[in-house]
């Protein structure tokens, strides 16, 4: 048996969180259509920030270790502290320092010469549209979007890294497909596209934001295009929606996120005393599901839709969807594959069939402190099995123990159906690889060095496996892994278990 990680549900929490953001008040020169900080601006009431709570934000950050900062606002680039206090964090020697930014000023390149003289910063623009009609009707600024293209044209130019986020609403929907242009335009390293936040968009009414939240059952078709496009043209590319119900999507739930990283959020009140809030339990606390959610495969990932969407729309588009209807939405069979495999470990671990969620860790456990799931990759728990983008999970709480809990993982490793899967998914699986494809052309590979006699070498691809010999003249490698039964592989390098 290989190293085991233990895995955990419920982890300690870390003394403070890796990420921090600083808000530096709400002043703007945008006036976007969801935004409080747009209205607070044109209402008077944004005013300029001190340095002094700036700086102090920072040294605190920098002593409970945090490893990021980003810097936002309102719009930091027009604060007077904003230099400053990026020279300041670039001299606290935070590894990544972001500045999330509407583009407006950056389009001016000696700005940007300006900031870029203090030190490399990641720049994460918020691109209001994929395409310019778009962009500048959300941010109610005629020309902006020319300005944030020049901006990331500034940036670029000094090497900086480049994110993107969007809200979407009623004026942008149609044109997330262009977005897959614009990240290829400027180099975009991720991109996050989220729907309207109520609670963040300042004091309106609902009639208000009847006309800017749009239906997600309209907006899904269009997100659908958009993803549909990343994925053809590179699936390694980091493109996330934030808020969307799964089941509205359900073929992109690994795409989704309801929630993200620890992170502090040092947000600026009126007057710009800045508070400490938790980001993601703030975005939650105004969400409902509705009453056929709990049928849902999806129920406790999801975190439901905002209450003033359901004033205003309902819930009636909210279609609950089973774990067997979600995995025949992948024509490769591989995610079928993948459920059908974990109903099986489940079964023998003797976990019941409703302890096996399309999940995320972390957010409940049966009561028998063992859970099979089949979630996005990169999970905590311990992978037993792998597609492209998912993983089959087996997690164990911590009250368990160390010992008990490894022995429950031991289990779920011995209890791999290997004849229930097809082959190669479970064989890439357990090779650790990332997709079944790669799995094979790995199979291939070390069946070619094999033949060419290099054997009992730690491969790069897939640590800890070892060829352990041949027999015949080319004819037959067989292929041993920690806790895998051994691969017999033939000419073809189609792989059989060796029983
Ligand atoms: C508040 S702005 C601050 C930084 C800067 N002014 C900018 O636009 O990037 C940061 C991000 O918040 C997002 N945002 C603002 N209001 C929102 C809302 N009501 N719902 C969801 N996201 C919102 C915007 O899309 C923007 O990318
Ligand atoms: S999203 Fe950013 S640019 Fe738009 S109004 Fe809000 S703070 Fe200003």
């Amino acid at each position: 048996m290989g190293v085991v990680h233990l895995p955990v549900l419920d982890p300690a929490p870390a003394e403070a969180a890796e990420l921090v953001e600083i808000q530096l008040g709400h002043m703007c020169n945008n006036r976007c259509v969801f935004c409080s900080s747009g209205q607070a601006t044109e209402m008077g009431q944004a005013l300029p920030m001190d340095l002094a709570p700036v700086l102090g934000a920072l040294e605190r950050a920098k002593r409970q270790r945090a490893r990021k900062v980003t810097f936002l606002g309102g719009e930091p680039t027009l604060q007077r502290a904003f230099l400053p206090a990026l020279r300041r964090a670039t001299d606290l020697g935070f590894e990544e320092i972001e500045i999330f930014t509407n583009g407006v000023k950056a389009a001016r390149r000696s700005f940007v010469d300006e900031v870029a003289a203090i030190g490399p910063f990641s720049w994460r623009f918020s691109i209001q549209g994929g395409n310019l009609q778009a962009h500048d009707e959300a941010v109610v600024k005629p020309g902006a979007f020319l300005r944030i293209c020049r901006a990331m044209d500034n940036v670029r130019e000094h090497g900086h890294r480049i994110t993107a986020n969007a809200c979407i609403n009623e004026l942008s929907y149609r044109s997330l497909p262009d977005y897959v242009a614009l990240v290829k335009r400027y180099g975009i390293e991720q991109l996050h596209i989220d729907v309207v936040r109520p609670s963040s968009a300042g004091q309106r009414t609902d009639e208000y934001l009847g006309e800017v939240m749009p239906r997600h059952v309209d907006m899904a078709p269009y997100f659908d295009e958009m993803l549909t496009a990343f994925e053809a043209w590179d699936p390694s590319f980091d493109v996330n929606v934030g808020n969307f119900p799964y089941c509205l999507l359900p073929k992109w739930s690994h795409r989704i996120h309801h929630g993200g990283m620890d992170t502090l959020t040092l947000a600026a009140d009126l007057e710009n005393d800045l508070t400490e809030k938790d980001k993601y339990e703030a975005q939650h606390s105004d969400k409902l599901h509705g009453p056929r959610c709990r049928a849902c495969a999806f129920e406790r990932q999801c975190s439901g839709v905002f209450d003033a969407y359901v004033r205003i729309h309902g819930t009636d588009e909210l279609r609950p969807i089973t774990a067997t209807a979600w995995a025949a939405l992948d024509a490769s069979g591989e995610r079928a594959a993948l459920v059908e495999g974990a109903r099986s470990v489940a079964a023998a671990l003797g976990v019941g069939p409703e302890a096996m969620r399309v999940d995320e860790p972390g957010l409940s456990f049966d009561d028998r402190g063992v859970r099979v799931m089949v979630a996005p990759r990169g999970q905590a728990g311990l992978a037993v099995g792998r597609t492209g983008a998912l993983d089959m999970v087996v997690s164990v709480v911590a009250t368990l123990g160390q010992q008990e809990a490894e022995a429950w993982v031991d289990r779920a490793r011995g209890e791999v159906p290997w004849d229930v899967a097809p082959r190669a998914v479970w064989i890439a699986a357990l090779m650790g690889t990332d997709h079944v494809a790669r799995g094979r052309a790995a199979i291939a590979e070390l069946v070619g060095r094999a033949r060419a006699g290099v054997r009992h070498e730690p491969n790069p691809t897939w640590p800890g496996v070892r060829v352990v010999g041949t027999s015949g003249e080319v004819e037959d490698v067989r292929i041993a892994w920690p806790g895998a039964p051994e691969l017999l592989v033939r000419d073809d390098a189609a792989p059989s278990i060796r029983k």
